[in-house]
């Protein structure tokens, strides 16, 4: 069995086609603003440009598949949408089933597959999003999560404000690893949630008086000690002993070390996969459409309208 994948909830076009142990074939033209942040209408312009040309590229594998699977959301509703039509026209004309992936799951199971976890406490940090979620009584339910932006966003922002360009995400990382003194910036978890904006404006006035290595290590080790805090809670609940980290932000390895120590000291143990996993690629959405299509969520295409706010605890989870 095999699946075709399309992602495109945000920045990232992507199509792959995924059987159960390896990727046939991926291919992906990003959208890379010129200035500024995500513009959600210019990258759905972008994804109508180029997924002629990207699914062009996995066909070109000569690799056939069983059904059509394509990022339903959370995301941008004009990505979504584009990257949806073309989705549909493909199931339509292969006469394949077509599957609505929900694209935080998707983060969760190609972190499974890749690191052979079984059923971890994950930690999905990416621009968008950043939750705490575990499998419990037949979904993934979400533990904790951002009450305002997510951390990617957040150090995105910082970026910019910095003068760095779009993602600031590994930027920010770099300079981190140069910075010396620790600046007190404000720590805020609210029960199992979290909350980053007054941080970032706190790191802001900082770099008035600091070196922004300086505010770029505090600010990491703030926010990342509050989603390890919040990650080792939720493993202590549920009494789950492997963590895994998913998402963009994830790439981070000050955050993977902080989560490895926490997992150290507690007997459990912690799931990164390849780097090329943590940010979004066609092959999680064709890894997950895998295992809805094995057990039957498939979608009409009348059915298949996207959902821009689309909560991984809206879906069954019959493989785990
Ligand atoms: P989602 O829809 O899941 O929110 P996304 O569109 O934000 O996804 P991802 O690829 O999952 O896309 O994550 C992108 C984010 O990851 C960006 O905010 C980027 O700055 C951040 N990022 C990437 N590498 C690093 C890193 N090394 N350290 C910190 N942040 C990083
Ligand atoms: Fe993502």
């Amino acid at each position: 069995e095999r699946v075709l994948g399309i992602e495109g909830t945000a920045w990232s076009l992507s199509a792959a086609i995924v059987g159960w142990d390896r990727v046939y074939a991926e291919a992906s033209i990003p959208y890379i603003p010129e200035t500024g942040g995500i513009h959600p209408m210019a990258a759905a312009q972008h994804h109508s440009n180029h997924i002629g040309e990207v699914i062009r590229k996995v066909l070109d594998s000569g690799v056939e598949f069983d059904g059509v699977a394509f990022s339903q959301g959370p995301g941008l509703g004009p990505c979504l949408r584009t990257v949806a039509t073309a989705a549909r026209a493909l199931a339509l004309a292969y006469d394949v089933p077509l599957m609505g992936v929900n694209h935080c799951i998707a983060h969760i199971e190609v972190g499974r597959w890749q690191t052979g976890c079984r059923d971890p406490v994950t930690l999905y940090v990416s621009g968008a999003n950043s939750q705490v979620l575990a499998f419990r009584a037949g979904r993934y339910r979400i533990f904790g999560e951002t009450l305002d932006i997510g951390i990617g966003n957040a150090l995105d922002k910082f970026g910019r404000f910095l003068g760095l360009q779009h993602p600031g995400g590994p930027k920010i990382e770099a300079l981190a690893r140069e910075g010396r003194h620790y600046i007190h910036l404000p720590y805020v978890v609210k029960g199992m949630d979290l909350s980053f904006s007054g941080l970032m404006s706190a790191a802001k006035e900082a770099t008035a008086s600091h070196p922004r290595e300086d505010v770029c290590y505090s600010l990491q080790e703030n926010a990342f000690a509050m989603l390890v805090e919040v990650t080792e809670r939720a493993m202590a609940h549920t009494g789950k002993d492997e963590c895994l980290i998913a998402g963009g932000v994830g790439a981070n390895m000050r955050l993977q070390q902080m989560l490895d120590e926490m997992c150290k000291a507690r007997g459990a143990r912690f799931y990164a996969p390849p780097k090329k996993y943590f940010g979004d690629n066609g092959s999680m959405i064709a890894y997950t459409g895998l295992l809805q299509l094995k057990h039957g969520m498939v979608l009409k295409v009348e059915d298949s309208a996207v959902n821009p706010c689309f909560r991984p605890d809206e879906v069954d989870i019959p493989w785990l």
